[in-house]
């Protein structure tokens, strides 16, 4: 994930490019039980609600419960399925950084855990979120190709001052993206696998809206990051995804030039929850 208006260069002991040594061997005993207790929450919760290419993902890089997982490994495995390899960076990145990242098929990732009295809830993405989160996505070939899409798509809406459109795209896909499937929606967004409560909510509770995924309206929708969503988008591939990525968003940009953000109907409950 990225944040707005960091300033300045990157911080002591971090490369040009913010990156950082993992530094695997140095996480702590009560850091690997976190991961643990973390994923074994989720792993007992997301089969028949996430997605097949994410549950593929999760076996296929082995992201097992032996603890946090050493990214060098991870690696082997990732850089054979697409070509992606996880980084590890300090913590959020400025947006250039992130995109760059992206569009090079490297994914950064935080590389502290939560503490214990934080396993439902954190604003910050932590190793958790970004790991088991995002990663299981990139060992799918087409989302694979997405992300890289995204990145670019992300370096070319800075230089055309539409990031706030765009980073709704981002939000209502890779982080809280369903997909509809033979059997039922399913849950594909890395906010959602990570979040204990948000894994049940947004397919069983009648509040939220989901509506089918459509382009000009997600860059329409404002997003709040401290609550439950209000409305879900429902791709029907991730084919459809890709495809509406890779069209001239020069011409969508000008089109939303003359149109208003659409309203959220109030606020969900809080993501604490
Ligand atoms: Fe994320």
């Amino acid at each position: 994930m990225s944040a707005d208006g960091i300033a300045g260069g990157p911080p002591p002991g971090a490369r040009a490019d913010w990156t950082i040594d993992q530094g695997w061997e140095r996480y702590a005993p009560g850091e690997h039980r976190v991961w643990i207790t973390l994923y074994e929450r989720q792993a007992a919760l997301l089969p028949g609600r996430a997605c097949d290419p994410f549950l593929r993902g999760l076996e296929a890089l082995d992201l097992h419960r032996t603890g946090i997982p050493d990214f060098a490994r991870i690696n082997e495995e990732l850089r054979r399925l697409t070509g992606w390899t996880v980084v590890a960076v300090p913590g959020l990145v400025p947006d250039d950084v992130f995109f760059e990242h992206l569009a090079n098929r490297r994914f950064p990732a935080g590389q502290f855990i939560r503490k214990p009295e934080q396993l439902d809830y954190l604003q910050e993405p932590d190793i958790f979120h970004d790991v088991f989160g995002h990663v299981p996505m990139l060992t799918d070939p087409i989302f694979a190709d997405y992300m890289q899409a995204y990145g670019e798509g992300g370096l070319r809406a800075m230089r055309l001052g539409r990031l706030h459109n765009l980073a709704r795209l981002y939000w209502y896909t890779v982080e809280f993206g369903l997909l509809d499937t033979p059997e039922g929606l399913r849950i594909y967004g890395a906010g959602i696998v990570s979040s204990r409560g948000e894994s049940t909510y947004c397919l069983d509770d009648p509040r939220p809206d989901r509506l089918a995924f459509d382009l000009m309206r997600v860059m329409r929708t404002p997003y709040r990051i401290d609550h439950f969503q209000e409305v879900y988008f429902v791709l029907p591939s991730f084919q459809r995804l890709l495809d509406d990525t890779l069209q001239d968003f020069a011409q969508i940009y000008r089109r939303l030039e003359s149109l208003e953000d659409l309203p959220l109907r109030g606020s969900g409950p809080a993501a604490s929850e």
